[in-house]
């Protein structure tokens, strides 16, 4: 069977999506050969028994019990197979096996979001490949539902449990991400890439640079990592940029200006009032706001609250 992509199906990116696309065709053409077989037999009869003039009609035949064992047992045979293939690629498609490499999926409107085991988060799903891959799905807000189409594979991400889905890619390349399960106004949008390298070694290499992405950075360009932090890492789910009130104060113009806060009184947006706003949030709650935001402690390094801070710094 070949992997390129073809007229009903797009290429076959991973190992279970052949036998994915075998049970589908046969399925389909076993479907298509009784539907033919009946219809043809039905008009056959229907024309062969018509009324006509001079024809008296003959009692109906009694029962044939070798044509109704036979059109009976076939059939049945045919749909065990069915349900056994069925089955057992389920169960094979439920069962990641044990020494799969582990990514962290987190689905939240309107963006999926991959975290490597060493930290890193990115946009994109990179893989390894001719390996297995173990994705451990969760939701943040709604349920979404991560679709990998070349790999044949769909599962919901669900808030507040946790799905797991894998697959092994067999050829490097890009693969699409969709989100198949409606979500509202961007669901559409909600869409990423599988990135699947050439070998291990470019993999970890990729892995290892994403990991200190803002070391790279000159200072004078270390905004641009904040920017991507705060796109990624859930700020801007909360805080926009373009002075629009959200379930938190807008980032835009508010550098160097003073936040009336609940109970009276009123911060300066400095770099420590920034830091304590991410690693303790309830302590200063800018006035009309609800205290709802979740500690960052632990989620940020230092190196990449500088990285905010810079940013904030530029959306005057
Ligand atoms: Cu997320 Cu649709």
């Amino acid at each position: 069977m070949d992997a390129g992509p073809g007229f009903w199906l797009p290429r076959q990116g991973s190992t279970s999506a052949a036998k994915v696309d075998f049970l589908f065709r046969a399925v389909t053409n076993i479907s298509i050969f009784f539907f033919v077989l009946i219809t043809v037999v039905l008009f056959y009869f229907v024309w062969k028994y018509r009324a006509r003039p001079g024809h008296t009609a003959q009692p109906s035949a009694d029962h044939n019990q070798k044509l109704e064992i036979t059109w009976t047992v076939i059939p049945l045979l045919i749909v065990i197979w069915i349900f056994w293939e069925g089955f057992a690629g389920f169960l094979d498609l439920q069962t990641p096996p044990i020494n799969a490499y582990e990514v962290q999926v987190l689905g939240q409107k309107w963006k999926w979001l991959f975290t490597y085991p060493n930290g890193v988060v990115d946009d994109n799903l990179h893989v390894p490949p001719d390996e297995p891959v173990r994705l451990v799905m969760t939701s943040q807000d709604v349920i979404h539902s991560l679709y990998m189409p070349e790999f044949r594979i769909k599962r919901d991400a669900l808030p507040g449990r946790y799905e797991r889905e894998w697959f092994q890619a067999t050829a490097p390349g890009e693969y699409q991400i969709f989100c198949a399960e409606y979500c509202g106004t961007s669901h559409s949008g909600m869409i990423a890439k599988v990135i699947v390298h050439r070998s291990r070694p470019e993999f970890e290499a990729w892995l290892a640079e994403a990991g200190n992405f803002l070391d790279k950075l000159p200072p004078e360009k270390l905004w641009e990592g904040g920017q991507k932090l705060y796109n990624q890492r859930g700020c801007k789910q909360c805080h926009s940029v373009d002075g629009a009130s959200g379930i938190g104060p807008s980032f835009k113009g508010i550098w160097g200006h003073q936040q009336p806060l609940t109970g009276g009184g009123s911060a300066l947006v400095e770099e420590n009032y920034v830091r304590e706003s991410i690693v303790n949030p309830q302590a200063k709650i800018v006035a009309g706001y609800e205290p709802v935001m979740p500690t960052y402690q632990g989620r940020l390094k230092d190196k990449e609250i500088t990285a905010i801070i810079a940013y904030l710094k530029t959306l005057e």
